[in-house]
């Protein structure tokens, strides 16, 4: 999407790094942030399956764009210390940051969940992503500026039943998310949410272990979002000029106003999935 070239310039040569970028929402914001920015971009994607980040960054690099991938799992600190040692001097700086990497992992109930389930939930939404915001955000307050984009969910907002761990990780992104806006507001970084409703990608495949069936039927009768619906906001509001800060936003599908409430009927014919 071209936003215009204010808004181009405000994205030009600055250095983007997105996790969870092999798949879905991740995938759809590096893809978008090189085109709002021409290709003028450097992007540092990581993820666990480094095969995906290669065919991306290859396909992103066509564009102009400067890539460095690195597999991660954001799960685990070690992991990410090793991460940011490693990262080439170039790609040092961060400008922006996508704490994307998420999951929600089976619908059951108080009493019947897995402590495994319960913990790669916590450590990888809510343990990761802090570490994630700890690292980065201590060259963004030397450099007094940048940009922290921390994916949230609907869930987060509304809790639900089946989703009990879920809600509570996104729940905990919030609460994170806007403390740390108040302790940044003497500075010139941005602290910004997006909560997205429902949005076909791997999501639901990932929740239920793999069973593309029931995957499917969570996107039935109604038409989701795309990974790119939420990317095109998550760029838009990095795009603005530096003094505007989208500090939320909640992104639903039209037949969608809240957690639990969607309006499913028959979908109409020719009408677009994504
Ligand atoms: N889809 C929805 O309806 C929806 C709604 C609201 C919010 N969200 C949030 O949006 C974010 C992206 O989800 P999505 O819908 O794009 O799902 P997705 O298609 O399953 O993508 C999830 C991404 O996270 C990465 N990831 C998972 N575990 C990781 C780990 N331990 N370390 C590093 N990366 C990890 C995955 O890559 P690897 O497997 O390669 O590591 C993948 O790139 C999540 O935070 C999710 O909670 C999604």
């Amino acid at each position: 999407m071209s936003l215009g070239p204010q808004a181009q310039a405000n994205l030009e040569q600055k250095t983007v790094l997105i996790t969870g970028a092999s798949a879905g929402i991740g995938e759809a914001i590096a893809r978008e942030f090189v085109e709002a920015a021409g290709g003028n971009i450097r992007l540092v994607l990581a993820a666990r399956r480094a095969d995906r980040l290669a065919e991306l960054s290859r396909q992103l690099k066509q564009s102009g764009a400067q890539v460095h991938t690195a597999e991660l799992d954001v799960s685990d600190r070690a992991k990410i210390n090793a991460f940011f040692a490693a990262l080439p001097p170039d790609y040092r700086n961060i400008d922006v940051l996508v704490n994307n990497a998420g999951k929600a992992l089976g619908v059951e109930h108080a009493g019947n969940i897995r402590d495994e389930d319960v913990e790669e939930m916590f450590s990888t939404n809510v343990i990761g992503l802090i570490k994630m915001t700890q690292t980065v955000i201590r060259g963004m307050k030397e450099r007094n500026s940048g940009d922290i984009v921390q994916v949230g969910s609907i869930a987060g907002i509304e809790s639900y039943p089946g989703g009990s761990i879920y809600c509570a990780t996104k729940s905990a992104v919030r609460s994170f998310t806007q403390a740390i806006r108040k302790e940044l507001i003497s500075t010139r970084i941005r602290v910004m949410e997006i909560d997205p409703g429902a949005v076909e990608t791997e999501f639901s495949l990932v929740r239920f272990g793999g069973d593309a069936t029931k995957a499917s039927k969570v996107y039935e009768g109604y038409e989701p979002l795309s990974a790119k619906d939420i990317a095109d906001v998550v760029v838009f509001n990095c795009s603005r000029r530096a003094n505007v800060v989208v500090a939320e936003s909640v992104v639903f599908p039209t037949a969608q106003a809240g957690s639990y409430h969607r309006h499913r009927s028959e979908p109409r014919e020719g009408t677009e999935k994504n």
